[in-house]
């Protein structure tokens, strides 16, 4: 029987973190399954036909990663500092151990694109879970400040206070610059554009989406409108998030080049 993986959410249908796997599976020379799974009701539930056919190790997207977190019988730091798990890590008895990845994932691709957070100043837009998940790899990369930045004013100080970070609402960043200026709201989603004031960005090394597209989204037309050096989307994020939890499952570390340059090229041509 082939090790068996599988990402979680609803909806799932859109996900691609199987061909992600299926191209990380290649360059260990391996076969295995990986498969969406969409959760009509718990987690909980959706886990236990997974874990009776044998799997092994899963991915956990919206809006489970909250519910993954709460069922793990033993969860890592960085799982317990984003307060969210991304990936489940089979243990004897049914019972599963919880990672993020989310972070490290965002890191190495920061790393990648050639821009250090050692000593710089970062700015993150929003304070739901996508932040959160952040946060704490962040830090531990020693920035000189980090400024959590929403439109819900009560959002950012809760989750500043949680990590030891400066608040702000969105008007109060007009004259700040920053070296790295981080997306983690859910605008570009929609298509919408952020109310920043555009100097922000007049001396950003780098403006990060933590979304993906196959063309620029709002945020990165803001950035680049404001003169950010280096404008980049979450795809890298997306590739290194998942490489990290396939190293989790099967101590085998994938290169994250060839499989970012393929799902950029997917992307394009979807
Ligand atoms: P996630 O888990 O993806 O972070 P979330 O917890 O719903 O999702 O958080 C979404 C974030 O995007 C929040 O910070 C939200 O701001 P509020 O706290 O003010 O709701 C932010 N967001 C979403 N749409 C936005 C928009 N159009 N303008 C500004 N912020 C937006």
């Amino acid at each position: 029987m082939l090790p068996l993986y599988a990402v979680f959410g609803h909806p799932i249908a859109h996900s691609r973190s199987p061909d992600i796997h299926a191209l990380f599976a290649a360059q260990e020379g391996v076969a295995v399954r990986y498969e969406r799974r969409l959760v009509e009701g718990s987690l909980h539930d959706a886990l236990l036909p997974f874990a009776a056919a044998g799997g092994s190790g899963a991915n956990v997207t919206v809006p489970c990663k909250e519910e993954a977190f709460h069922l793990c019988a033993e969860r890592s730091v960085r799982a317990e500092q984003a307060g969210a798990v991304n990936t489940l890590i089979r243990l004897p008895e049914n019972a599963w151990r919880g990672d993020n990845t989310d972070g490290i994932g965002l890191v190495n691709d920061i790393t990648r694109l050639g821009v250090s957070l050692r000593g710089a100043k970062v700015l993150l837009l929003g304070a739901g879970g996508a932040v959160r998940g952040v946060l704490g790899p962040i830090l531990a990369e020693n920035p000189a400040a980090v400024t959590v930045a929403n439109r819900t004013a009560a959002k950012a100080h809760t989750l500043a206070a949680l990590f030891d970070v400066q608040a702000a609402l969105f008007s109060e960043l007009a004259g700040t610059r920053f070296d790295v200026v981080i997306n983690g709201t859910s605008a570009s989603l929609a298509g919408e554009n952020l109310p920043l004031p555009s100097n922000i960005f007049e001396q950003a090394k780098l403006a990060y989406d933590m979304m993906y597209a196959p063309q620029d989204t709002p945020f990165l037309r803001q950035a680049r409108g404001g003169g950010a050096q280096h404008c980049a989307d979450g795809l890298g994020m997306l590739v290194g998030q998942a490489a990290a939890s396939y190293a989790l499952w099967r101590g085998f570390e994938p290169e994250l080049e060839p499989v970012l340059h393929t799902m950029r090229e997917r992307l394009r041509h979807a």
